[in-house]
């Protein structure tokens, strides 16, 4: 493990087992309480801002990453659909490109597409370890029990954490080469200013021989856009709404998540997608854990996430502000998503 402060606190939540036999999973929790500081925190500052706002990494409690993984298979949210073509298409391609010993997915999630690449490393004979990082502790922890007895050969850490405060604590580097993966357009959840300051923190983690895998949605029609976060089915709204439910559960709070509607809008100047949450009605909800009141006029938004759309020239030069250079573009049949593979400029 690199050098950590004397507060952090590392909670071994499953460990190898000691005979050789058997799978090799390990857990750990760099969470703790800290998680729910981190959401008071959060939402101090955001909803007592003059135009309110919540990052969207809040969605994610095991109700949130249930209704991700539903959007995922919406007809209208082609993002999924068109990273995976790309991952089944040239997995073979970028293991041997990379020869990664070790894969290291932020925000992996259920890892649904991860197993495409998993299986191409895997064949190649080099990936010894996979580390899934997640903040939603039940999904590292299923993801990587699933992942171990798919893959027998490997040694699976997963870690609970939060990527933008603990990167710098994450397991050493087990096996070299490294590739690091952030896929499902997640790094588009940040503004530019937060993507070059993550991306910064990923090159820091990178030596020369490694590599990064990142996933981004493309600019498009922004009809398609909308399209695909406002699904007939309303699986979208009703995880915009789960942000409510779980600042209810774990801030105490009382927030009438059906007194708000879904909104999601492209706003072509910023080229993102934004969700909000609009009131429908004038009303004050509190957090009694924080002992705040907030008070929300009619009509009243509250932006929960933006979700960036990319073109080539953009991905390249915040990849190049990080230090990394393009190795391999990639996209779908159609053009909507892309794939960059990517390594240290130097
Ligand atoms: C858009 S989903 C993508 C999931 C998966 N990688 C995929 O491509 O389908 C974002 C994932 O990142 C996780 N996540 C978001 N912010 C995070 C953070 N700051 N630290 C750790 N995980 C985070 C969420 O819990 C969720 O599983």
């Amino acid at each position: 493990m690199t050098g950590e402060p004397r507060s952090m606190q590392r909670r071994t939540i499953r460990s190898p087992p000691s005979s050789a036999e058997g799978q090799c999973v390990r857990i750990d929790s760099l969470l703790e309480d800290d998680e729910q500081r981190s959401l008071a925190r959060d939402a101090l500052e955001g909803l007592r801002r003059p135009r309110k706002q919540m990052p969207s990494k809040h969605f994610y409690d095991s109700r949130g990453s249930a209704l991700f993984d539903q959007i995922c298979e919406l007809p209208e949210y082609y993002p999924t659909r068109a990273e995976r073509e790309i991952l089944s298409t040239h997995a073979v391609e970028i293991a041997k490109l990379t020869h990664a010993a070790e894969l290291v997915e932020l925000g992996a999630g259920t890892a649904a597409k991860t197993r495409a690449l998993l299986r191409a490393l895997d064949d190649q004979g080099a990936l010894r370890r996979y580390v899934p990082i997640d903040v939603t502790s039940a999904v590292v922890e299923d993801c990587a029990v699933a992942l171990s007895s798919e893959f027998p050969r490997l040694t699976v850490h997963g870690v609970i954490c939060d990527f933008e405060r603990h990167l710098r604590h994450l397991p050493a580097s087990g096996s070299k080469p490294r590739l690091l993966a952030l896929l499902g357009g997640t790094i588009g959840n940040f503004t530019p200013a937060g993507r070059v300051r993550l991306l910064r923190e990923i090159s820091a983690m990178l030596a020369p021989g490694d590599h990064l895998l990142l996933g981004t949605d493309l600019v498009k029609d922004p009809c398609v856009l909308e399209a695909a976060y406002n699904d007939s089915a309303g699986v979208t709204a009703e995880f915009n709404r789960n942000l409510l439910h779980v600042m209810n559960s774990a801030l105490d709070g009382n927030f009438d998540p059906a007194s708000f509607d879904h909104v999601a809008v492209f706003d072509e100047q910023e080229e993102w997608i934004e969700m909000r949450l609009r009131s429908k009605r004038k009303q004050t909800v509190s957090l009694g854990a924080l002992e705040l009141s907030v008070h929300f006029e009619e009509g009243e938004e509250m932006r929960t996430e933006i979700s960036a759309k990319f073109t080539r020239r953009r991905v390249e030069s915040e990849l190049e502000s990080a230090g990394l250079a393009i190795v391999r573009w990639f996209t779908d049949g159609e053009g909507m998503f892309a794939l960059t593979l990517a390594r240290p400029a130097t």
